[in-house]
């Protein structure tokens, strides 16, 4: 079993994907928010407001580079892990590394009741949130290997799905 590699944008599911497929595999479940929030003993926001987005992105690559490799893992990452040309070689090493994508729409109902996503601030609206992925859909095209569409599907089916083509 290779390692899995979860990415996209905010709301398309990685955090519970990887919930449900970590077991189904057996896979050591990994999140780099939350390893990042652990080691600065802060929550994103904070991050984002004491140290800044460069900070926080510097973790990130930290962590890609830190990873114990002594267990296969599925790791889903923060929505902003694909866009550096560095994060994408990190995770292609790793293993094979799955794109979640979803609607604007459905991605903005998701993050709409959860206010941990500075990128978002002040600007929870479906035109800003298409632009944004617009601007970031050929870094996510660019790292994956499997790409999966998660509008109406239970995640037993998005797992399935990833289950099939790997
Ligand atoms: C970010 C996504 C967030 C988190 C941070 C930045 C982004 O993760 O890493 O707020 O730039 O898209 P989720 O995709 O898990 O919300």
């Amino acid at each position: 079993m290779k390692n899995i590699i979860l990415i996209g944008f905010m709301g398309t599911g990685k955090t519970t994907v990887s919930n449900t497929l970590s077991k189904l595999l057996d896979l050591n479940q990994i999140d780099t928010d939350n390893l990042i929030k652990v080691k600065e003993k802060l929550n994103i926001t904070q991050i984002f407001q004491k140290k800044g987005e460069q900070y926080f992105r510097d973790c990130e690559t930290k962590i890609l580079k830190e990873l114990d490799k002594s267990k296969n893992f599925i790791l889903s990452c923060g929505g902003g892990m694909a866009l550096k040309e560095e994060n994408r070689r990190l995770m292609k090493e790793l293993g094979v590394v799955v794109w979640l994508s979803a609607a604007p729409q459905t991605i903005l109902s998701r993050v709409e009741t959860n206010m941990e996503r500075p990128i978002l601030n002040g600007n929870m609206n479906l035109s800003y949130i298409e632009n944004l992925i617009k601007k970031r859909e050929k870094y996510y095209e660019n790292a994956a290997d499997i790409m999966i569409t998660t509008d109406g599907k239970t995640v037993d089916q998005i797992c399935d799905e990833i289950i099939i083509k790997l």
